[in-house]
Parts: C-alpha cells; sequence; structure tokens
C-alpha cells in the first residue's frame, strides 16, 4: 500500500470512530455540563485514534465487519483518553498540554480532571458491554485486564517507581508493556475477538505482532520526547528529560533506541505471516507506528 493509501486510510477509520465518540454526548443528557464539558476535552478534540484504528485493521484481517467493530474501537480510545488526562495530573506527570491543547487539569481543574477521566473508563466499558456481541463478556474481561492491575495501570505504576532511576532494559520493557502495550495488545486482540472465539490459532499470531508492536510505539513516543518539537507533537517535548523519566534513548542511546523500534516492528510483521495476505493494512501500520512525526 503506497503512503497516500495509508494516510487515507487512516483518515477514513479516524472520521468514523469520530462520529461514534461524538454522538455519545448526545443520545442523551447527563447531569454535569462541567463534566461533560471536560469529558469532551479529553476525548474528542485531537490525538491519532491509533488503537480504534488497530481494532479496525485487526478485525477485519480475520473478517469481522465495520459495524461490529465500533464499539471495542470506541471503548480502547476511551480508555486511552481516561489514562492521558489521568497521565497528565500533576500528581504524575504533571503536563500542561496534550493534543495541542491544555491538558484537562489546567482547562479546568484537578478534581475535574480527576472525575472526567473515572467518567471516560466507566462510559468504555458501558460502551462495550451493551453492544450486544455473542463475546461481549470476553471483550470486556479483556479490557479490564489491559487497563488495570495488570497492564496499563500497572505500567502507570512501574513508571512512577522508575522515576530518577535507571532500570535495566529488560525492567523498561516490562514497564513499557505495560503502560501502553497493554492496551494496544486489546486493541488488537479485541479486534480479532469480534471475528474468531479463542480458539482460533491466528489469534495468537496477533498478540505476537500487537507485543512486538506495542513495545516499537513507546519507544518511538519515548524518541519524539528527545526529537520532536512542542508544535508538532502537541505535547511539551523534552519532559521526559526534565523530569528524569527512564526511558529507551536514555538507556540506549537516540540511535540504540530506535533500531530497537525497528527490530520490534519487523518482529511484529513476520509474526502476521499465518494471517497472509489479509494482514498486509496491519504490517503497513506497524511501520507507519514509528514513523510517525508525533
Ligand atoms: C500517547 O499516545 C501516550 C502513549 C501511550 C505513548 P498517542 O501517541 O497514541 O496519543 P494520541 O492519542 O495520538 O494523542
Ligand atoms: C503514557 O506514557 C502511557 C499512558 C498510560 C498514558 P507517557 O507519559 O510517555 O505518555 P505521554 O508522552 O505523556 O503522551
Ligand atoms: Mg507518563
Ligand atoms: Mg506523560
Ligand atoms: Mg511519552
Amino acid at each position: 500500500m503506497s503512503a497516500d493509501q495509508l494516510t487515507a486510510r487512516l483518515a477514513a477509520d479516524r472520521t468514523r470512530v469520530d462520529a461514534r465518540l461524538a454522538s455519545l454526548f448526545t443520545e442523551r443528557a447527563a447531569p454535569s455540563p462541567r463534566l461533560e464539558a471536560a469529558m469532551r476535552h479529553a476525548l474528542l478534540v485531537g490525538g491519532k485514534r491509533l488503537r480504534p484504528v488497530l481494532v479496525y485493521t485487526a478485525g477485519r484481517a480475520l473478517g469481522a465487519a465495520d459495524d461490529d467493530l465500533d464499539a471495542p474501537a470506541m471503548a480502547l480510545e476511551l480508555i486511552h483518553a481516561y489514562s492521558l488526562v489521568h497521565d497528565d495530573l500533576p500528581a504524575m506527570d504533571d503536563d500542561d498540554l496534550r493534543r495541542g491543547q491544555p491538558t484537562v487539569h489546567r482547562a479546568y481543574d484537578e478534581a475535574t480532571a480527576i472525575l472526567a477521566g473515572d467518567a471516560l473508563q466507566a462510559l468504555a466499558f458501558e460502551v462495550l458491554a451493551t453492544s450486544k456481541h455473542p463475546r461481549t463478556g470476553a471483550l470486556v474481561a479483556g479490557l479490564a485486564r489491559a487497563a488495570g492491575r495488570d497492564g496499563m495501570v500497572a505500567g502507570q505504576a512501574l513508571d512512577l517507581a522508575a522515576v530518577g532511576g535507571q532500570p535495566d532494559v529488560t525492567a523498561l520493557a516490562t514497564m513499557h508493556g505495560h503502560k501502553t502495550g497493554a492496551l494496544i495488545r486489546a486493541a488488537v486482540r479485541l479486534g480479532g475477538l469480534i471475528a474468531v472465539d479463542e480458539h482460533d490459532p491466528r489469534l495468537a499470531a496477533l498478540d505476537a505482532y500487537a507485543d512486538a508492536i506495542g513495545l516499537a510505539f513507546q519507544i518511538h513516543d519515548d524518541v519524539l520526547d528527545v526529537t520532536g518539537d512542542t508544535a508538532t507533537l502537541g505535547k511539551t517535548s523534552g519532559a521526559d528529560a526534565a523530569r528524569a523519566k527512564p526511558t529507551y534513548p536514555s538507556l540506549l542511546g537516540l540511535e540504540g533506541a530506535r533500531r530497537r523500534a525497528r527490530d520490534l516492528v519487523e518482529a511484529g510483521v513476520a509474526a502476521l505471516a499465518p494471517l497472509g495476505e489479509g494482514a498486509a493494512p496491519l504490517a503497513d501500520l506497524a511501520r507507519y507506528m514509528i514513523e510517525r512525526d508525533h
């Protein structure tokens, strides 16, 4: 697929999920206008929508219909948006800029940011639980595990514990694999689970792909923190070094980190072999994930 075709496909999936996420706020009235505004701020403005795109791309590779992929696509973005709101809080990374606009606690206040994150997380599970897919139980359980104490939240705890320290590359891979990899793995797996049941061997191939690209994605995020500029990133560059965060560039150097991300992506693409030709869009997406400039 050419770069233009990939760009068009990404844009189409973003437009699709954006329309559905926006409709969450118009389909019924909720009692707190301030909370609603903060949730919309966190969810609807900016963002690459990579996790929804992964849900659609993985699901289609196994034959799922787009209409059945909307709920997991929305749920993954809702959890991701909540994780960013909390990640930016003063008690965590203390960031002022996200997706090119003030972070939620800056635009509103800390308490509202905490509550908006809480409500985005609850909404993710509501969307998934009411989607009426025959494997809804597995989908909800998979997302819960990826989001919580076995996944993203555990990774955030490891990240906070590591500030100022020098973990080795194995510990860093564990931290990144949880804080970022878990939701990327869930995006790919939930997409797959819409099409096939958990015993289908192609899911194992998708898992191996997702594990590799999830880590590569966070390594590239660390690289962009060093090489990117604030306007392009839409978040403050250099924030990791300023906060003494252990990162791949701090451990392996910039070139070492880039090489590691490339190797992981190629390993992830190789893991797709059992899926045949239908996996080509997943391979394109993996390469895009470490070539992006924001
Ligand atoms: C940023 O994720 C946080 C990480 C887990 C690295 P993204 O780079 O996907 O952020 P958005 O959604 O495009 O803003
Ligand atoms: C965030 O990692 C992972 C999350 C669970 C949100 P970072 O702290 O590196 O993400 P950015 O750089 O603030 O987007
Ligand atoms: Mg963080
Ligand atoms: Mg952060
Ligand atoms: Mg970062």
